[in-house]
């Protein structure tokens, strides 16, 4: 993967490709696509019917020729093709063409951290649908630290935590490289897994995607719920739909399976580091990233589990594409050390 700043400055587009979501960053104009990715594709001829948040709202309403499907899976694109025709779609042919008229187009992406060269290579292929001539590759982990205005050029410990849909990675930086890391494939959308399996199980309970938003603030954020909360849904054998009350202790002991392999891989990276730098980042802390930072309650959670500072940064979600415009855009200083002159 790449990091020279250099090479990152000569890139008019910035792309994150997430298992949840598509992002894409413009230079000079800022974030210009922000949706789900997914497709909606008709099964019987093979065309596409709808792409980003207009696909995720057909997801479970479709009749059977059309198919929802996320061409993206564990920050590993794994339907090049689907990924090509839904980036496409979602840039637009006006931002498309404006970039067909330089002839050489450069685009930086992020990838998850020790992504395998055929994970990067897909990468580079589904960017070649946007006329690319040439991709960056940069660390997710060093986007997002950088996009949460972490100082990574430091020598000094900063500790980043990007939890995304698919995977947690955890990183200590230090002087623009990473000293330690680790990544789990466990996220947002395992702990949905967990939490919707508990309620099929112990109570034979469907429950429909906008059910899970109320129970996360009742599980994680004590000061919001009690002892139980009110979750509807449909029932598993005659398909009607019920209420029960459920008790948000033990889906919380539900959850604790995914939750530990984050802590896991906090406490991993913690031991790889030299001792210095984690005096540093006993006063420093952590800085949450990704989508799943917005769990309610997960910082505090995490800042009970291991007794550091938990900070969540602006604008979790979007901060590894963030911090891939600022590095093409120049608003970070060089992470590379210039050698002495004597
Ligand atoms: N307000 C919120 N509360 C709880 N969870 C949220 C919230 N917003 C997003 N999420 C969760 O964040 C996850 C998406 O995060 P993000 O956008 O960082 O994923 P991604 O970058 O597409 O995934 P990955 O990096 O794993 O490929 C989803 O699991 C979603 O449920
Ligand atoms: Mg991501």
């Amino acid at each position: 993967m790449t990091l020279s700043l250099d090479q990152l400055s000569r890139c008019t587009v910035a792309v994150d490709l997430g298992a949840a979501r598509t992002r894409v960053y413009l230079k000079d104009t800022g974030l210009v696509v922000d949706e789900p990715s997914l497709a909606a594709v008709n099964t019987r001829t093979g065309s596409l019917i709808a792409v980003g948040s207009l696909a995720e709202g057909m997801a479970g309403r479709t009749p059977h020729h059309i198919k929802v499907v996320r061409p993206i899976s564990g920050g590993t694109v794994v339907d090049i093709d689907m990924a090509q025709r839904m980036l496409r779609f979602l840039v637009g042919n006006k931002l498309r063409r404006a970039w067909r008229r330089k002839p050489m187009v450069r685009a930086a992406v992020c990838l998850p951290h020790d992504a395998e060269p055929i994970a990067q290579r897909a990468a580079m292929e589904t960017l070649s649908a946007l006329g690319t001539r040439r991709v960056e590759l940069v660390d997710t982990l060093i986007a997002a630290a950088v996009g949460c205005g972490l100082p990574v050029e430091q020598p000094e410990a900063t500790m980043i935590m990007v939890c995304g849909a698919a995977s947690t990675q955890v990183a200590v930086l230090s002087l623009g490289a990473i000293v330690a890391a680790e990544k789990v494939q466990v996220g947002g959308d395992a702990i949905d897994y967990a939490v919707v399996q508990h309620l099929r199980s112990e109570h034979e309970l469907m429950l429909p995607s906008q059910g899970l938003h109320p129970l996360h603030l009742a599980l994680f954020d004590r000061s919001a719920g009690g002892m139980e909360t009110e979750v509807r849904g449909r029932d598993v054998a005659t398909g009607l739909s019920r209420t029960v009350l459920v008790n948000t202790a033990h889906v919380r002991e539900a959850i604790q399976t995914p939750l530990t392999a984050v802590l896991d891989a906090i406490g991993r990276v913690l031991r790889d580091c030299p001792p210095d730098l984690v005096a540093d980042l006993a006063e420093r802390g952590v800085m949450l990233a990704g989508g799943s930072a917005m769990l309610p309650g997960l910082d505090t959670m995490i800042e009970e589990a291991t007794g550091m500072v938990v900070r969540i940064a602006e604008h979790p979600d979007v901060c590894s594409v963030m911090g891939l415009g600022a590095m093409m855009e120049g608003k970070v200083r060089p992470m590379h050390l210039d050698p002495l002159m004597d």
